[in-house]
């Protein structure tokens, strides 16, 4: 064995050496995106020359050129340009936390595994809860990510209402949920992961604002009911992907309380705008639901990959993967620090020290000034979309999320979906701005996710400008 080797991966001076150099680079890197100097948000590469430029520089690159052409090959969350996924600009900080978790590797299944981030965990969540408007019954967790958190509710409501013991005995009949047809992919691939099958999705149209509509969820119900489908779980959106439309959680809630079925509400996106004096209202709600899923690197600018799971009584989270049916669960069982009882994964990042910090060093305040300000933006966006003859706002926004598209003035509608791809992909390759793009209800959109702290109208402006200019260039 080559001691040698190992002793050269475990040497403190080149940690110190190399972390010194990254830090240097990452902040002279940061101070340029956010201010917006550099030119690029996106240095577009197809993925072929892509896979072959990191194919070669395994073998000719230069090791100290590895982090610079990382920043140089990836996408600029930190530009004002950045309006495209809901992935935050990280409060650098949070950097920092990644680092401490990476480097003390505790995988937080147990609790002699994490004791710091385990208790952490619990006093972020049980604020989190709090916030909610949830009593002293409640509780919760941190997993990795939206789509799997969505899961853990789901299975957590399969348990705790589905009479028949589906975790030990597999189903004996036909199971539902009932979710808006605007809702993200994951919550369907979790029905599926669940084998409910197509028809235990039982997609709610939306409305004209692309939120669930309320209106039809009695007939969509009983007529699940009357095909022999047990429905176990109604899904609201806070906010749905595509446009980011709140549901009405005060009458789901309602519903679900009537019909005795699990709430859960998919806050991935927008479940911190509880911290927001101006918007919380938008959530009027939630406080019934039974789970809650708010994402950490969404609207909470923090580091890919963390969730907070809420439950309104954390006896559910407890025995989502219990082996006993929930009629022989223990009331008084609560080892609440041992995280792999409770979460779908089993090692985990110590993803609660930036929860933690960003509490600690700025406060609630910090949360309802990002989601407050993003929200804002998006209004005034809308405003300036609406006063433009060259463009269409798809629907008013309720979050920071906008859909739009370019239609000139004499253009034939036929032709708008084709101009709007061929606009979006010229921007891609252009780099200077990223947004993103959706169809809705057949129509194709732009779409912007105002994520970043730093843009403004005059970026926002730019956009417009530039679009426009792409889609004459496009149409001459
Ligand atoms: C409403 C909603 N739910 C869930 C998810 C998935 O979350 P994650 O990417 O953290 O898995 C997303 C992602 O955009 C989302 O918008």
């Amino acid at each position: 064995m080559d001691q040698a080797l190992l002793e050269k991966v475990f040497s403190t001076k080149d940690f110190k050496e190399w972390g010194n150099m990254i830090i240097t680079e990452l902040s002279v890197h940061l101070k340029n995106t956010t201010q917006g100097h550099n030119p690029k948000t996106i240095n577009w590469n197809t993925p072929e020359k892509e896979f072959a430029f990191w194919n070669d520089f395994l073998e000719n690159g230069k090791e100290q050129d590895f982090f610079e052409e990382v920043l140089k090959r990836t996408t600029h969350t930190h530009h004002p340009n950045y309006v495209g996924h809901q992935v935050a600009a990280t409060a650098p900080l949070t950097a920092l936390t990644a680092m401490v978790s990476a480097i003390l590797n505790n995988g937080m299944a147990v609790y002699e595994m994490g004791m710091a981030p385990s208790a952490i965990e619990q006093v972020v969540t049980d604020k989190i809860c709090h916030k909610i408007g949830y009593d002293e019954h409640s509780g919760g967790f941190l997993t990795s990510g939206g789509t799997l958190a969505n899961l853990t509710a789901l299975l957590s409501a399969r348990k705790a209402k589905v009479v028949h013991d589906v975790w030990n005995q597999g189903h004996n009949g036909p199971l539902g949920i009932m979710v808006s047809e605007e809702a993200h992919y994951c919550v369907d691939r979790a029905a599926k992961i669940m084998g409910l099958g197509t028809k235990g999705i039982i997609k709610i149209p939306s409305d004209n604002n692309y939120s669930m509509d309320v209106t039809q969820l009695e007939s969509y119900f009983n007529n699940a009911k009357s095909e022999g489908i047990e429905i176990f779980a109604i899904v609201g959106s806070a906010p749905s992907t595509a446009t980011g439309s709140y549901d009405k959680l005060h009458t789901i809630a309602k519903f679900a309380k009537v019909k005795n079925i699990w709430f859960h509400v998919d806050g991935a996106h927008g479940g911190a705008a509880i911290y927001s004096k101006k918007y919380k209202s938008i959530l009027e709600g939630i406080k019934e639901a039974d789970s809650v899923v708010i994402d950490g690197h969404k609207m909470m600018l923090m580091p890919t990959i963390t969730t907070a799971l809420l439950f309104k009584n954390k006896r559910h989270a407890q025995h989502t993967f219990s082996q006993k049916a929930d009629y022989l669960l223990d009331e008084n069982e609560n080892d609440w620090f041992n995280s792999g009882k409770k979460t779908f994964e089993c090692t985990k990042s110590m993803m609660s020290l930036h929860w933690y910090l960003l509490f600690k060093l700025y406060g609630e305040a910090l949360f309802d000034a990002f989601v407050t300000r993003q929200y804002d933006l998006a209004q005034e966006f809308a405003r300036m979309l609406q006063e433009h003859n060259d463009f269409e706002l798809a629907v008013r926004p309720m979050s920071n999320i906008v859909c739009f598209r370019y239609v000139g003035d004499q253009l034939e509608p036929g032709q708008l979906n084709d101009l709007n791809i061929k606009i979006r992909q010229t921007l891609l390759e252009d780099g200077a701005f990223y947004l993103v793009q959706t169809k809705l209800k057949g129509v194709h959109y732009l779409r912007t996710s105002l994520m970043n702290p730093f843009t403004t109208r005059v970026h926002l402006s730019q956009l417009l400008e530039k679009i426009k200019h792409v889609a004459l260039l496009a149409i001459s």
